[in-house]
């Protein structure tokens, strides 16, 4: 990431605009979709993926969509359950095939669309979302080359021979390790599967490890550099949409071969404004998307808070007012839940799809409620809160619990149960804490 920044000025005029914080006018391409796209394109961007449904994209999504084709820097704000992810990888697959419009055949093409955000969880989140019309045999099947990039970190986790410098047997979390699903277009599986030998070569190595012995200087060398021509081999067949995290796209791997022209960068207001400028150096076309009035990024050094580092992309841009484009329809809360927020966050705004409605489960649960016609509550409940420690050897971290707070949840729960006949399926206890988690489960 340091690389990157110390060299924006070698970035593009955009990058560098967005780096002094410039207000970027709009810069309108002159050439609509329904100009540049194949009619079977143009649908599958604008109709709503999964397409086993008749549901449509909202007209708020449709102009994002729009506002992102015709702009070089456009900004997508979405409160919670709008479908932000959902437009992003909509507008993600109308630039791809914008990119395979404007190629000319049999030329050596590095670029491409980049699907950021700051962490590993919101871009597998989008990967979903493109598994869902990847299934589906649409003309897109053909076009789309999409490649996920993991942090070398979690590849290890997959391939534990991998890395041989003495962290092969390291503790890790079995949880961080590759979807199934994902396996399939994440580069780090893909390279073994076009190169059976990479992994016979791992094995060897944990064989030697097993074994108490080491293998040859020579040896790692030659597998370093069978793994490094086995990614370049994939990430230059003409791959047209990259979904990685911020910083991944710094790494070398990625640079030396491929040419962000588009960049996306989904939760962009939870990631810090260094990270984001990092994939957007080399872009010559930037969406943010985001929601500065949720979670923001979380700085741990006060010094870097007190210097400005709390206040994301996302939110500089957003309080200067430079336009933004609302997404106000959400598909996740009940209207009860939604109308809160809506009037304290986004001037009453946010409104709620009818399909939620009809989303019941057919359980009779109104008299559960203190008030029959309304589905929340909030709770006082008087508890203290403590710190205690989590995870084991090694990767052991602090988190916060509080005990009459997880007691009161198990009675609530116990309660919808067996009095109320709700099948523990149906309910989710949410907590932003591991420990609160725990405690909770093991009550
Ligand atoms: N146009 C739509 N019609 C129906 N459901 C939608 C539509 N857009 C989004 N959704 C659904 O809303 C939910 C939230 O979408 P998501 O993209 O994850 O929102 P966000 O990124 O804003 O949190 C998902 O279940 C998604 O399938
Ligand atoms: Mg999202």
């Amino acid at each position: 990431m340091y690389r990157s920044l110390r060299n924006i000025s070698s970035g593009t005029e955009l990058a560098q605009r967005v780096a002094l914080g410039t207000y970027i006018t709009s810069s309108k391409h002159t050439r609509g979709m329904e100009e540049v796209l194949s009619p079977g394109e143009v649908t599958v961007a604008r109709s709503y993926w999964p397409l086993k449904d008749k549901r449509r994209l909202n007209v708020y999504q449709q102009k994002a969509i729009d506002l992102a084709w015709r702009n070089k820097f456009t900004m997508i704000q979405g409160p919670p359950g709008t479908g932000k992810s959902v437009t992003g990888a909509h507008i993600a697959y109308a630039l791809a095939m914008r990119l395979c419009a404007e190629h000319s055949p049999g030329k050596d093409n590095k670029q491409c669309v980049m699907y950021c955000g700051p962490t590993q969880q919101s871009v597998n989140v989008v990967l979903e979302i493109f598994l869902e019309l990847l299934n589906h045999p649409t003309p897109a099947k053909e076009k789309l080359k999409i490649i996920r990039v993991f942090s070398k970190a979690l590849e290890k986790t997959d391939f534990r021979g991998a890395e041989l410098d003495g962290d092969v047997f390291l503790h890790i979390k079995p949880s961080a390790r590759c979807d199934k699903r994902h396996a399939e277009y994440a580069l780090h599986h893909r390279i073994r599967r076009e190169n059976k030998q990479i992994l016979v070569e791992e094995r060897r190595f944990q064989d030697l490890h097993r074994d108490g012995r080491v293998p040859s200087v020579d040896d790692i060398v030659q597998y370093r550099k069978m793994k490094a021509d086995a990614e370049e081999k994939v990430l230059k067949s003409g791959i047209n949409i990259v979904l990685c995290t911020c910083n991944e796209a710094a790494s070398h791997r990625l640079t030396s071969t491929l040419q962000p022209k588009y960049c996306i960068i989904d939760e962009c207001a939870m990631a810090t404004e260094p990270e984001c400028m990092v994939p957007i150096r080399r872009a010559e076309h930037v969406v943010l998307i985001g929601d500065h009035q949720q979670l923001q990024a979380v700085i741990q050094s006060k010094d870097a808070e007190k210097m400005g580092l709390g206040k994301s992309l996302f939110e500089r841009y957003a309080t200067k007012r430079h336009p933004i484009h609302v997404l106000e329809t959400q598909y996740r809360m009940h209207p009860a839940i939604c109308e809160f927020p809506s009037k304290a966050f986004y001037n009453g705004r946010l409104k709620t799809d009818p399909s939620v409605m009809r989303r019941q489960s057919g359980l009779n649960l109104t008299h559960f409620w203190p008030k029959h016609d309304s589905p929340i509550v909030f709770c006082q409940v008087e508890g203290e809160e403590e710190t205690g420690h989590i995870g084991s050897r090694g990767s052991s971290s602090q988190s916060k619990f509080n005990m009459t707070e997880a007691k009161k949840i198990v009675e609530i729960a116990e309660k919808l149960v067996c009095h109320y006949r709700v099948p523990n399926s149906e309910i989710a206890i949410l907590t932003p804490y591991s420990a609160q988690k725990r405690l909770s489960v093991k009550n």
